[in-house]
């Protein structure tokens, strides 16, 4: 088996090859004065299970094409199966025909891809959904890492509540309460899918009050949904705000609109690598799930 590290870089892959048991080998990338990228995968031997690592994010639509060109090269290689190792996949917010709108449902579309290039496994942290990558054809695993991410940052809290800023985020929660010993709650809250302005439907009146308050999502995107709740937790008595979500996008200035909100600790997985947050690697976890499928 050989274990490629993507154009991503995630740094994901030397461990995942050392749990496998596995080769391992860098893909080389030069980009071309237009932007376009050159990428140069070592030889291996014929006939190899080969586990490709590649995040896609930051820059969803080059990060994928690449996987897909990565992917691609292997098919022609006629390597013996291609497992697609994706910490963070993107579009699979896209997973359905919104109200009102004649949108692509995307993620059909990106794993029809992968799967056109011979991906016949796919390995995945955290979609925002399960159930749209049942359109995968070949097989596909999620790993949760909410249970490590709650562990690695429990020590930093005395008194800790957990805030979920969605229903949607309420399992997480549950989990990380779990592993925290403490209780939670969450928000009821609703975007306007034209201005995506979020406001507050209801909320947990009590529980919050002289607590170390940790709001936990999936990802951050723009920071708007963490900074939300972060307000409401203050204004309701918390001792202070962390956040902690397994995909940190941090697009342009969430880091600073959930600073100016309160939050004073940020905490994420290795998923997407962003330097301003403690992050809890999740490579073992996920070498876990590969070595099963
Ligand atoms: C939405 O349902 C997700 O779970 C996150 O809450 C959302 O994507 C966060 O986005 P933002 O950081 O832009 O508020």
């Amino acid at each position: 088996m050989l274990v490629v590290e993507g154009t991503s870089k995630t740094g994901i892959g030397k461990p995942l090859a050392a749990v496998l048991g596995a080769g391992f080998v860098e893909a080389g990338q030069r980009i071309f004065p237009d932007g376009e990228s050159e990428i140069t995968i070592e030889d291996h031997e014929e006939g190899e299970d080969v586990v490709l690592v590649q995040t896609t994010y930051p820059f969803q639509d080059k990060r994928l094409l690449e996987l897909y060109l990565m992917a691609h090269e292997m098919k022609r290689r006629r390597v013996k199966s291609i497992t697609a190792v994706v910490p963070y996949l993107a579009y699979a917010r896209q997973d359905r025909h919104f109200e009102g709108k004649n949108n692509i449902v995307s993620i059909s579309a990106v794993l029809e891809m992968l799967g056109s290039a011979g991906v016949g496994k796919l390995v995945t942290v955290a979609p925002h959904k399960k159930e749209p990558l049942a359109a995968f054809k070949g097989k596909v695993a999620v790993v949760d890492p909410i249970r490590d991410l709650a562990s690695g940052i429990k020590g930093d809290f005395k008194d800790p509540f957990i805030l979920a800023p969605d229903k949607g985020a309420l399992d997480f929660a549950k989990a990380a309460a779990e592993v925290l010993e403490c209780d939670y709650a969450h928000i009821d809250k609703q975007r306007d899918r034209h201005t995506g302005d979020i406001s507050i439907v209801n909320a947990p009146k009590e529980g919050i009050d002289s607590k170390d308050v940790v709001v936990v999502d999936d990802m951050i995107s723009t920071g708007g949904t963490i900074a939300q709740a972060a307000r409401f937790a203050l204004s309701h008595g918390a001792r202070n705000v962390a956040a902690a979500a397994v995909h940190l996008l941090m697009v342009d200035d969430a880091h600073e609109k959930m600073g100016a909100a309160g939050v004073s600790r940020l905490y994420g997985t290795n998923t997407v690598n962003f330097e301003k947050a403690k992050l809890v690697d999740i490579s073992e976890l996920i070498a876990q799930s590969v070595r099963r499928t």
